[in-house]
């Protein structure tokens, strides 16, 4: 696909998960940055639910490598970033006026929500700084061990991880070189006034399979496809304990 004329959107579409990093440290200078471009994502009436908070003790970084299901790249890149949707500050903005903090499931969704969005943009601003990233959902597969690990306070609601740093060079056909991954078709994602039809949706996955079939081949992983993944994927239950987990945090998801 010919790169697009803008560079915003030439940047977004440039984007690659990265798994192996030097050993250099990200800069702060740098990180606060980043973080200040992304406080800039919108937010659901400006409540800004979120924290991110940097893991600087090396131990720790290698104990999460392991709770994230052994993966290096919590240990080894330029920095490692807890992103939590939160409602502390909410919590005591309204213990200080004696106010109640009313919850729900809309106001837990309300700072996944919020955290999400700052993340997408803080993962597209340290990009734009020249640097790799990779989300690690693996943060909550050991998620009370993590939290004890990092003392996290109540209404503090760890979501992911964000891996960041120097990009390692490596040599292509190296397992872990990070390579375009396609989507979607986006009239697979992008409707008008209604959304398809079953044999419709599913045309179009059809379609990005046959895509991803041959990337797949192109990397060694020849029959391999983007529903069979999905489906792999989907037939079990993942984490259970989450729900337990954010109660125990102060959620309420009713
Ligand atoms: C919320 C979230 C959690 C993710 N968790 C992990 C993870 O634990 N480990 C990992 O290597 N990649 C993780 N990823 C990266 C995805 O695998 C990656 O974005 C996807 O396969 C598309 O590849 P690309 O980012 O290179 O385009 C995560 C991405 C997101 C958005």
């Amino acid at each position: 696909m010919p790169t697009d004329p803008d560079p915003i959107l030439a940047h977004l579409a440039a984007h690659t998960s990265v798994r192996r990093f030097t050993t250099d440290e990200l800069p702060t200078v740098d990180l606060e940055r980043a973080v200040a471009a992304a406080q800039k994502a919108s937010t659901s009436s400006h409540v800004q639910a979120y924290s991110v908070l940097r893991v600087t003790d090396t131990a720790e970084r290698a104990r999460l490598a392991e709770l994230c299901g052994g993966q290096r790249q919590v240990a080894e890149a330029g920095a490692f970033l807890v992103i939590s949707g939160e409602v502390r500050r909410h919590r005591l903005a309204a213990d200080r006026q004696g106010q109640p903090l009313a919850r729900n499931l809309e106001s837990f969704l309300l700072t996944v929500i919020d955290a999400s969005l700052f993340a997408q943009n803080l993962a597209v601003a340290l990009e734009a700084l020249g640097y790799g990233v990779c989300f690690i959902g693996g943060l909550r597969t050991n998620i009370e061990a993590v939290d004890e690990l990092l003392e996290l306070p109540d209404d503090v609601f760890p979501l992911f991880g964000l891996c960041a740093g120097v990009p390692a060079e490596l040599p292509d056909g190296h397992p872990a070189k990070p390579v375009p991954r396609p989507r979607l078709p986006v009239h697979g994602v992008l409707f008008e006034a209604r959304l398809p039809d079953d044999a419709t949706t599913l045309a179009a996955m059809d379609e990005h399979d046959a895509v991803m079939e041959a990337h797949y081949a192109a990397r060694g992983k020849a029959g391999h496809t983007w529903t069979g993944g999905l489906v792999r994927r989907n037939s079990r239950p993942m984490r259970e304990q989450l729900a337990g987990y954010y109660r125990s945090k102060g959620a309420v998801l009713d």
